[in-house]
């Protein structure tokens, strides 16, 4: 058995208990008085454990002389009440041993802070820092309170492919999958003819699971997908991966309304799961990472989201006094700045802009009846969140086959090669709508990372698949 944790043992371990510990070394100090000092970590969380070890053990100098910051340690000892202020217990050690050690002159995590660009440099030690512990603990409960907060409500977690020959975003931003070399790709690319490829067709990585999604959604009630996606577009920004785990529910019978109030209850639900399990990491951040984390969150837990229909959204920063980079205008999409101002400046909490143009949204977003204007827009929800941006993008389906027919010919999508699509419309047809919300910025929102590079383990951006 691995033995107890220490998270576990901090919470609760009695002083008289003998106990077995693995972890890595943070921190070694030797004292005059012959008693070493040693922080362990093992990743259950934030705190270490302090061990003492007397050097009175069995020849204690050569055998501890590997345990240095970033070895490996097994001990064994007593639990005692500690003396010194910052911890209830330590352990004094009777018997260790040190698995593997790390050259202090080679180990490149020393015991200063080290930048974030640093870090991601060495992307397969960096979870061996406090924030990157943290940011791996706060994504992983986050990760399984959207299974809780589904499965509670009944709904049917449904895989959907990686490989796909859809896009379902339509912006052309699909990596292309491919048995060929570079030169029978570049021939097929040539002739527009992928039939010789393995999927006998030009496929890709799917960019959403949406389609796929709604195809369960409307046989089997409400459905979601959790998984990882894939973008080629320019990722060189904070906020943009290439490759990133997105969480797509998708609901028969429900409207855009319905859509919203699921959103909302899913952010709010999946970070109160955070701020109940991760007190300490969250403590962290709001110390070391963001001192606004705490209001940002009261703000999300303690509030209505805003619902600000696009039009108004426009008015508002148009009217705002404001001087923008990029003045706001009717027909564009919000910039960064705009989303800001929305969020962090004027209401000060997350806000709902729907009803976006139609020109800016995919062609699967149900139509609405033009405004008194004449301007077309569709049943869209972005959820903006502060400092963090879109975090959730979603809509009401168009569920009419005749309308999604010609918004798809109307964008230049042959609706012969979405066929299936096409028919869950001719078939059953039901009102129905969905959204999907990035994990990644879900992670920044709750732990107050600016770069989404560092909330996922293994960052995909131009340049960098390597590790
Ligand atoms: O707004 P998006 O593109 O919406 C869709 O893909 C829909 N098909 C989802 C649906 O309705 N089922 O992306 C949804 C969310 C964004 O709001 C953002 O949180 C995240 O996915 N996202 C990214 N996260 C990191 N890096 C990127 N390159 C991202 N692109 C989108
Ligand atoms: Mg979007």
């Amino acid at each position: 058995s691995p033995g107890p944790t220490v998270a576990a043992l901090l919470a609760d371990a009695q002083p008289g208990e003998t106990v077995t510990v693995r972890g890595w070394v943070r921190t070694r100090r030797d004292s005059k008085a012959g008693l070493s000092f040693v922080e362990l970590n093992d990743g259950s969380c934030l705190s270490n454990l302090q061990l003492v070890l007397p050097h009175e053990l069995k020849e204690f100098e050569s055998r501890a002389a590997p345990i240095t910051t970033g070895a490996s340690l097994v001990a064994r000892g007593e639990i005692v009440e500690s003396q010194g202020k910052n911890q209830r217990i330590e352990l004094r050690v009777d018997d260790f041993a040190v698995p593997g050690g790390a050259d202090p002159d080679r180990y490149p995590l020393q015991k200063k802070r080290h930048s974030f660009e640093y870090l991601r440099e060495i992307a397969h030690l960096r979870p061996r820092s406090n924030t990157f512990g943290a940011v791996a603990r706060v994504r992983n409960r986050l990760s399984h309170a959207a299974h809780e907060f589904f499965q509670e409500r009944g709904f049917l977690y449904a895989h959907t492919p990686i490989i796909t020959t859809n896009d379902c975003e339509g912006a052309g931003e699909v990596f292309t999958v491919t048995a060929l070399n570079a030169a029978k790709l570049a021939e097929a690319a040539a002739a527009g003819d992928f039939s010789r490829d393995f999927f006998g067709k030009h496929a890709g990585l799917t960019v959403s699971g949406q389609l796929e999604g709604e195809v369960y959604a409307t046989s089997l009630g409400p459905t979601y997908t959790f998984g990882p996606t894939f973008r080629a577009e320019n990722s060189n920004t904070p906020r943009h991966l290439a490759e990133f785990w997105m969480i797509e529910p998708e609901v028969p019978f429900c409207d855009l309304e319905g859509d919203m109030d699921l959103a909302e209850a899913f952010v709010k639900a999946t970070l109160a799961a955070v701020r109940e399990d991760c007190a300490e990491d969250l403590e962290f951040f709001a110390q070391r990472i963001d001192k606004t984390l705490p209001e940002t969150l009261d703000a999300v837990a303690n509030q209505e989201f805003v619902r600000l229909p696009y039009t108004e959204a426009i008015d508002l920063l148009q009217n705002s006094g404001q001087s923008f980079e990029y003045p706001a205008e009717w027909g564009h999409d919000l910039q960064t700045e705009h989303e800001r101002f929305l969020t962090e400046t004027h209401f000060k909490r997350p806000v709902i802009v729907h009803d976006y143009p139609a020109s800016i949204k995919p062609f699967y977003m149900r139509m609405n009846e033009p405004d008194e204007q004449g301007r077309e827009t569709v049943r869209a929800m972005d959820v903006l969140a502060p400092r963090v941006g879109e975090i959730v993008g979603g809509s009401q389906r168009e569920e009419r086959e005749d309308v999604l027919v010609s918004r798809m010919k109307g964008q230049g999508i042959d609706p012969a090669s979405l066929w299936w699509y096409v028919e869950l419309r001719t078939y059953g047809s039901v009102p129905h709508a969905g959204f999907g919300l990035g994990l990644e910025r879900l992670v920044q929102l709750a732990t107050g990372m600016q770069n989404v590079r560092d909330v996922i383990p293994f960052p995909r951006t131009p340049g960098h698949a390597e590790f």
